[in-house]
Formats: C-alpha cells, sequence, structure tokens
C-alpha cells in the first residue's frame, strides 16, 4: 500500500461545485452532498473514483438514477463508477457517527461541540469525494443542528442565510467564493463566544475578524486577535498579498492532533496556539501563539489560492508558509539583535529535531518519493528543511530577486494546484538564473556535510578556503550528487573587526560573501588580506549542513567574543560547549574524573556580564546543546553518562559563576505589567536560565521559591517551579501541589504540570505511570498525552532509556493503546525509538525487541506500521 510520486494521474473528473448538507448528531450525522463534474480533457481514465472512508452510504444517484451495487466497484476506500457520461451530477448520502470518532480526523465531537480536520485526506470520513488536492471546486454549505447545544454554526466563506427550523432546530447556509480543494473544508457547530472586531485592509475595504473560544476563555484571546491584525498587515507590507474575503474566522479547540488548520476563512487551531493570559501563558507560548496565527494566515495564499497538486508537494506550502512565520515573527521583533536571536532558535530546532531525522530509518527528501500515510510526513523535514530551502532562494537571489519569483509564481499560478517544480521556475524565471541542480535539495534525502579547509599565504597576502561536500546515504538513496549550497563567509581580524573581501582584484560590497559551492569541491580565493584572518563560515546558517571545520579553541573564543554575525557567535560558543560535553561524557563512560576548564568558564562569564549584548541572546549563548544533541555527536549513545556529563557542566556553571548569576537575576527582573515583546521576555528568559543554573548546582533555592511565590505572570512562576523540582528542593512537591490547585480548571497549564515532572531527572517509568492515574490525565487529549507521554519518551532520556528496558516496555504499551483510538498521534510517539541502532548492543537489542513487539501487534493502524517498520528495516 505503499503511494509513489512517479505514478500520478490527473484526476478523471473535475467538480465545479460542491452542496453539501450536515444534519449534525453526535451519535448519527446525515451528510449530503450534490456534486457537479465534468470529465478531465487531460485525462485518459473513464471512470469516476471516489475516496470513503468507514460510512454507511444510504444513497447515491447518478444524473438523477439511483445506483445500485452492480453500477460501482468499492475496493477497500476507493470506488469507481465506470462508464460515466462526460458531465455528472452525483448525489450522495452518508451516515456518520462523529461522537465515536477518536481519530480526530474528519467530523469528530470535543467538549461537546462538532469540529472537523480534513487535512490531508480526513474529508473522506463525511463522505465519498474525490479527495485529492488537485480538484478544486466551489463549496455552499447548508449546517442543521439543535440551536441550544449548538448555537454557533460556522463554515467556509460567507455566511449567507440563517434561520429557525422545527424541533428547536436551527440552519446556517454558507458559500464559499473561492475553488478550493476538500482539505480546506471545515465547519464548526458549537456554543462558542468570540471576540470580533472590524478590520481595514490596505484597500479600504473593511473585513470581520473574529476569534471564537469556549465562554471562560474570553480573558485569553486579545493577543490572538493582535496576532492575526498583524498578519494580515504584514502580509500587505512585505509581499503585496490581501486578505480575499470579507470575513475571516479563528476557532480553538482542546482536542486536536496538530498546531492548527488553515481551512479556507475558518481556521481551526489547537487551544494552544490560541488562548493566552499573563496568569497562564509563558512567553514562548506567546511566542508560538504568533507564529501560529501567522503561520495559518500566510497559508491563505501559500497553500490556499495557489495549492499543492499532489501531497509530495506538501512542502510548496509547508516550507514556504514557516518561511513566511520566521520572517514575520522576525520583522515584529524588528531589531537585527532580536532577528538573530529567533534564527538561531530555528538553527536550534533543526539540529533538535531534523538533523536526527535526516540521520534515521524515517529519512526522506523535503518532497519524499512515496509514502504509505501521507500524515506520517507532516515532518520537521517537510517543514523546517523546506523552509530552509525556501530561505536559500533568498540568499542565493537577495530580497528583490526572491520577492520577483514570489510575485511569478502567484501571477502564474493564481487558483491551481502546483508542484515544487513551479516554484523553483518561478524563482529562476524571474530571475533569469538557472536553478536546476537545486533541485537536488527536494530530491536528496539527508544532511550533507560541508568540510572546510583554509590557507593563508602571508607573502601574497592571500586566503585560500576549500570547500568540499558529501552527503550520507539514506534509505533508498545510497549514493548524492553535489548540492547547489549558498555558504556566506566573512574573515575576523586580530581585533575581531570585520576584514574588507577582495575577489579577483575587486572589493566586495560588503563583509560577509555568499559562495555558491556547486560541485563536489571548489576553492575559492581572497586576495588582500593583510593579516592572517579567522573565518566565519556558514553565517546566519546560510545552508541547512554540518559544517567541519578544525577550529582551535583560541579562534573559536575570538568568534565567541567578536564576529558580527550574530548566529556563528553563538554557533562557536556552541562547539567550545560541545567539545566539552563530549569529553566528559567519555570520561563518565569511563569511570575519569570531571573537570572544567576555566578558560570555557570565563568565556560563559564574559557573555554573561557583557551588558552590550541584548539578554535574549546572552540566554541562548549560556544554553548548553541538549541531551538529544550530544547524542547524535556521540559514536555509540550513552544516555546515563550524557546526562550525568551536561548536569556536572551545569552545575560547575552555577558553582563558578554563582555570584555573577545572582547578580544578573537581580538586574533582569521585569517589574510592573507583564508584556511578551522581546525585550522583557528576554530578560526574563536570562534570570530564568541563571535560576537553573544555581539550581543545577542546587544553589539558593531560596530564590526560586521566592519568585514561586510572588511572580504575577506564568513565565516566572513556572520557571521559578522547574528551578524548584529540577534543583530538588524540599519545598518542591508543596510547590507543584499549589500550582495544581491554583490552575486546576486550566487545561493548558495543567499540560504544562504534567509535562514538568515527566521530563524531571528524578523521575522514572514507575512515577510516570502512577501519574497516568491522575485524575487529570486522559490519553484521548492530544495535548494531555503529549504532555505525560512524550514528555517522558522524548525528553526524559536517562530515564525513559534505562537499562533494564523498563522505559521501552511501556513505550510499547502506550504506542499499542494510542493507536487503537488516534493512529496519528500513536505513530508520533512510535517514532521516539527512531534511533535505536546508535545504541550500545545491549541496548539495542531492548530497543529491537520493543519495535518488534509493536510490528507483531494483530491490528496496527497504516501510520504506525509503516513508522517501525522503517524502524526496523533501516
Ligand atoms: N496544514 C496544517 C499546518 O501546517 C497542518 C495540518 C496537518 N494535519 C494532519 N493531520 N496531518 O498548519
Ligand atoms: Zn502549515
Amino acid at each position: 500500500q505503499t503511494i509513489y510520486r512517479k505514478d500520478y494521474l490527473p484526476p478523471a473528473y473535475l467538480v465545479e461545485t460542491v452542496e453539501l448538507g450536515f444534519d449534525l448528531d453526535p451519535a448519527r450525522t446525515i451528510v449530503a452532498s450534490r456534486l457537479t463534474m465534468t470529465r478531465n480533457p487531460a485525462s485518459k481514465q473513464k471512470h469516476i473514483e471516489l475516496y470513503g472512508g468507514e460510512l454507511e452510504l444510504v444513497a447515491l444517484r447518478l444524473n438523477g438514477r439511483a445506483l445500485t451495487r452492480r453500477d460501482y466497484e468499492i475496493n477497500g476506500h476507493l470506488m469507481r463508477i465506470p462508464n460515466a457520461p462526460d458531465e455528472v451530477v452525483l448525489e450522495i448520502e452518508t451516515i456518520i457517527s462523529p461522537e465515536k470518532n477518536t481519530t480526530l480526523n474528519g467530523l469528530y465531537v470535543s467538549n461537546g461541540n462538532f469540529f472537523t480536520q480534513c487535512e490531508a485526506e480526513g474529508f473522506r470520513n463525511m463522505t465519498w469525494f474525490p479527495d485529492r488536492p488537485d480538484v478544486m471546486a466551489r463549496y455552499t454549505v447548508m449546517l442543521r443542528a439543535d440551536k441550544q447545544k449548538y448555537p454557533v454554526l460556522l463554515s467556509n466563506g460567507n455566511l449567507v442565510e440563517e434561520g429557525e427550523l422545527p424541533d428547536g432546530r436551527h440552519y446556517a447556509k454558507w458559500e464559499d467564493p473561492f475553488k478550493k480543494p476538500s482539505y480546506l473544508f471545515a465547519l464548526v457547530a458549537a456554543r462558542l463566544v468570540c471576540q470580533e472586531e472590524t478590520f481595514r485592509l490596505a484597500d479600504g475595504r473593511d473585513v470581520l475578524l473574529q476569534v471564537w473560544v469556549e465562554e471562560g476563555n474570553l480573558d485569553k484571546t486579545d493577543y490572538a486577535m493582535q496576532s492575526l491584525k498583524n498578519s494580515i498587515r504584514w502580509d500587505e507590507e512585505r509581499w503585496g498579498l490581501e486578505l480575499d474575503l470579507d470575513r475571516f474566522m479563528i476557532v480553538a479547540v482542546g482536542d486536536f492532533n496538530m498546531g492548527a488548520m488553515e481551512n479556507k476563512g475558518l481556521n481551526i487551531f489547537n487551544t494552544k496556539f490560541v488562548l493566552a493570559n499573563p496568569r497562564v501563558a509563558t512567553d514562548i507560548d506567546y511566542a508560538g501563539i504568533e507564529a501560529v496565527v501567522g503561520h495559518e494566515y500566510f497559508h491563505n495564499w501559500t497553500g490556499n489560492r495557489v495549492t499543492c497538486r499532489d501531497w509530495f508537494q506538501l512542502s510548496l506550502k509547508e516550507g514556504l508558509t514557516v518561511f513566511r512565520d520566521q520572517e514575520f515573527s522576525a520583522d515584529m521583533i524588528g531589531t537585527d539583535s532580536g532577528r538573530a536571536v529567533t534564527r538561531i532558535d530555528q538553527v536550534r530546532t533543526l539540529r533538535q529535531a531534523q538533523f536526527p531525522e535526516d540521520a534515521g530509518p524515517m529519512s526522506h527528501p523535503v518532497r519524499p518519493d512515496s509514502f504509505v500515510e501521507i500524515n506520517n510526513f507532516y515532518t520537521v523535514t517537510v517543514y523546517e528543511k523546506g523552509a530552509e530551502v525556501v530561505r536559500m532562494y533568498q540568499t542565493l537571489l537577495g530580497r528583490e530577486g526572491f520577492r520577483k519569483g514570489m510575485d511569478l509564481y502567484f501571477q502564474r499560478h493564481d487558483e491551481q494546484a502546483v508542484t515544487c517544480d513551479d516554484f523553483r521556475a518561478a524563482m529562476a524565471d524571474a530571475n533569469g538564473r538557472d536553478l536546476a541542480q537545486f533541485e537536488r535539495w527536494y530530491s536528496q534525502a539527508g544532511t550533507p556535510v560541508v568540510k572546510a579547509e583554509t590557507r593563508y599565504d602571508p607573502v601574497k597576502k592571500s586566503f585560500e578556503i576549500t570547500l568540499s561536500q558529501s552527503c550520507p546515504a539514506t534509505p533508498g538513496q545510497p549514493k548524492k550528487q553535489p548540492f547547489h549550497i549558498p555558504v556566506a563567509v566573512g574573515l575576523l581580524g586580530a581585533k575581531g573587526n570585520d576584514l574588507p573581501l577582495t575577489v579577483n582584484g575587486k572589493t566586495v560590497g560588503s563583509t560577509t560573501m555568499v559562495l555558491e559551492l556547486t560541485k563536489a569541491r571548489q576553492t575559492f580565493k581572497f586576495d588582500g588580506v593583510l593579516e592572517e584572518p579567522v573565518p566565519s563560515l556558514l553565517r546566519d546558517f546560510s545552508a541547512p549542513v554540518v559544517l567541519d571545520y578544525a577550529y582551535t579553541d583560541d579562534q573559536l573564543i575570538h568568534l565567541f567574543n567578536h564576529d558580527s554575525d550574530a548566529v556563528n557567535r553563538w554557533e562557536a560558543g556552541q562547539r567550545l560547549a560541545m567539545s566539552r560535553l563530549l569529553r566528559l561524557t567519555k570520561a563518565v563512560s569511563e569511570g575519569g574524573t570531571l573537570v572544567l576548564d576555566e578558560t570555557f568558564i570565563e568565556a560563559m562569564r564574559k557573555v554573561l556580564l557583557d551588558e552590550s549584548l541584548d539578554a535574549a541572546f546572552r540566554e541562548v549563548a549560556l544554553l548548553l546543546p541538549s541531551e538529544t544533541l550530544i547524542a547524535e555527536q556521540s559514536e555509540v549513545v550513552d544516555p546515563q553518562a550524557i546526562h550525568m556529563a551536561r548536569q556536572f557542566m551545569r552545575s560547575a556553571i552555577g558553582r563558578k559563576l554563582q555570584k555573577d548569576l545572582i547578580a544578573q537575576i537581580n538586574a533582569n527582573q521585569t517589574p510592573g505589567e507583564y508584556s511578551p515583546d522581546a525585550i522583557a521576555a528576554g530578560k526574563r528568559g536570562l534570570k530564568n536560565l541563571c535560576l537553573a543554573y544555581l539550581a543545577a548546582a542546587f544553589l539558593n533555592l531560596d530564590l526560586a521559591e521566592r519568585q514561586f511565590d510572588k511572580a504575577t505572570n506564568m513565565t516566572d512562576r513556572f520557571s521559578a517551579l522547574t528551578s524548584l523540582v529540577h534543583g530538588e528542593s524540599s519545598e518542591a512537591e508543596r510547590a507543584l501541589d499549589t500550582f495544581y490547585k491554583d490552575f486546576e480548571g486550566e487545561a493548558l497549564v495543567i499540560d504544562k504540570w504534567f509535562a514538568l515532572q515527566a521530563s524531571a531527572p528524578r523521575t522514572d517509568v514507575h512515577k510516570v505511570r502512577e501519574l497516568m492515574q491522575h485524575k487529570a490525565f486522559n490519553i484521548r487529549n492530544p495535548n494531555r498525552a503529549r504532555s505525560l507521554l512524550f514528555s517522558f519518551c522524548n525528553g526524559n532520556p536517562a530515564q525513559f532509556d534505562a537499562p533494564d528496558g523498563s522505559g521501552y516496555a511501556f513505550w510499547t504499551e502506550q504506542v499499542l493503546a494510542l493507536d487503537k483510538l488516534n493512529p496519528q498521534v500513536a505513530a508520533r510517539l512510535a517514532r521516539a525509538l527512531d534511533r535505536w541502532r546508535r545504541y550500545m548492543p545491549e541496548q539495542q537489542d531492548r530497543m529491537r525487541s520493543a519495535l518488534e513487539q509493536v510490528s507483531a501487534s494483530g491490528k496496527l493502524s497504516n501510520d504506525v506500521r509503516e513508522v517501525v517498520t522503517k524502524a526496523l528495516a533501516n
């Protein structure tokens, strides 16, 4: 049941209009549809093809004639109606049971309300339909439901009619003026309230904006609304893209598989990315809301107006839209230094999650060649690496050139379903550039390694940089061709200044130059270099690659102190930390003594105290590489040793910098009214990291205690609680209880409460099982399952990878339990064992047998089967 990109065929029939009727009832909803279809001249096929999930088919009529079982074939989820005429009106009636739908895919019930999730293939769980993104149609939707229970009836587009029905029911009719694929359909029937306002677009039109939530949450919608208005403005200003509807709605739902969904005019969001006020949300939550509100809004052009031809092209909309939301968040901060910190966060995500994916059994190109279950391919590769690929166009073509490419893309493809090649062609044609080789970023999986060697000639005053590239084999792709890699470089002089760059006798206008590496090995030469420089390579992380260059500690400290490129300044610190963490890990494994050199401590002290740097930058500069990152760099993964090494380093920093950390805690208070802006959030971030370092050394826990009691915002309160728990304070239990009682009614805060405990160093699998018995735990709610199960399996490696295998036995149980309810969520948890081949042999055996146990289970979903099969095969 593997589906291949090369097998793509255009649809046999196109759908002009879709009329949908929903008689909503939790146990028994009747779905009626009327499709007007015409034969697609671009197809040679003669039969109508419809997809359907678990549906009770009540009626099926073609041009007014009822079809019998002899008139069509059903094969699994595919229905074929052979020999249909060129013009067809198809009428279908199905019955479904939304309250039984625990998959949260299609129409389902959450807290008594109806919601839909149709991407990627959820629409077919409501009715038979040519459910593929290249079939775009105009929709009219009639919703009918009990008025008491479901006073609010929403769908895509514009409300054209509403009224009363007998038996206490009412109806609403919605019309979407734009053609769309079925995955962008949505409906909501619910008891909800909204914050709303009219907003004037750049062209003078007034539009209605709404944020819909449950009644008790109306005090948490301001930031989402503000983010929506900022998104609309930004899309107009930066890209000349306007909102094309009279009305734009955001609806929050507590049960949701992913972050949010860009349904046309009716975005449906996980509550996590809507609800915020200072009492319940952290700075990170606020940033997440801004990014996701932006992301879904930006999809209106990159995804909805121009959509994907098939699901292999997913990154066409996702990579591009992530790039757009990244740029939006950076522009909202506005300063160069703030922008740099957002860039560093992106690099951290990529290394933490995407590089391991690219090196593991689920490795796939940004544009995959095949899949079993498309939901398994909503990945960091398609999203975040995809965004890096889009960013590289901008690096190669310049901001203006990239904008020209975007304009041409919309000009050519508005209201079409297209491919990644179409996007690349628009970029190339708008700029008169050949981007043929750039295609390999879409077709080849794996993280390229760029090795740099340099040579300074003191007589000729020249500096040569030789770059060579390679890319490890990945499943199905043993050999790779060279990529087209933009490598941004600068040269630092002895005083830390940027040296002017001269190539072939010409001065480069800037102190950063983008070298284009297209061959396996290339040498680039700079002249007029008067002193031996320290090269700053891959500035701003100009390509998603691993840079291999033999920096000395002295060079790294020079870069860490002076590089004008903030990303490389941060990177130098990370390299200093990583080499020591690897040495310490080895020392723990071999039973040696642990020491941390003064050079490193002093480098950390210096950045901590450098008032010329934003607090936000100092925070990321002081953050150590995660245990996952250290594991990726280790030859053989020893999770307990990694944990001990990193803890040793954290406590050493806490001890040796104690006075300075306390001083910074005092210097970075943010009294007065809470604001989530980057400056204030940066101060809190630095202050709370200082608190965490002290806690790692079991020092000054009274500071955390006081902060916990006095905090007036969730960022400070939760950070203090984390320090108390990690610092093993005698007050930790009391604080956890108080916190629970204070926020018992706030589901998103209780998620934090579970997540903190699940990832605490002392939490073993027995403690997790105990927490599962807590009355607030509910495995059916994805946020709750993630907060406890995922936080333990992905976020607490030293305990999850316990040598007795107890963590893996737990994983097996939970994957199988979840798979019966919600395969999409189960398959995500299944990926916790992706990197099993990197461990010590005994540990590998335990992990393999856990994978085998899941794999041997009789009734697996496609989702989980694909993940465990690939893990065992590769
Ligand atoms: N398109 C959505 C977004 O990027 C993600 C929805 C994916 N949902 C799923 N079940 N695969 O925001
Ligand atoms: Zn998206």
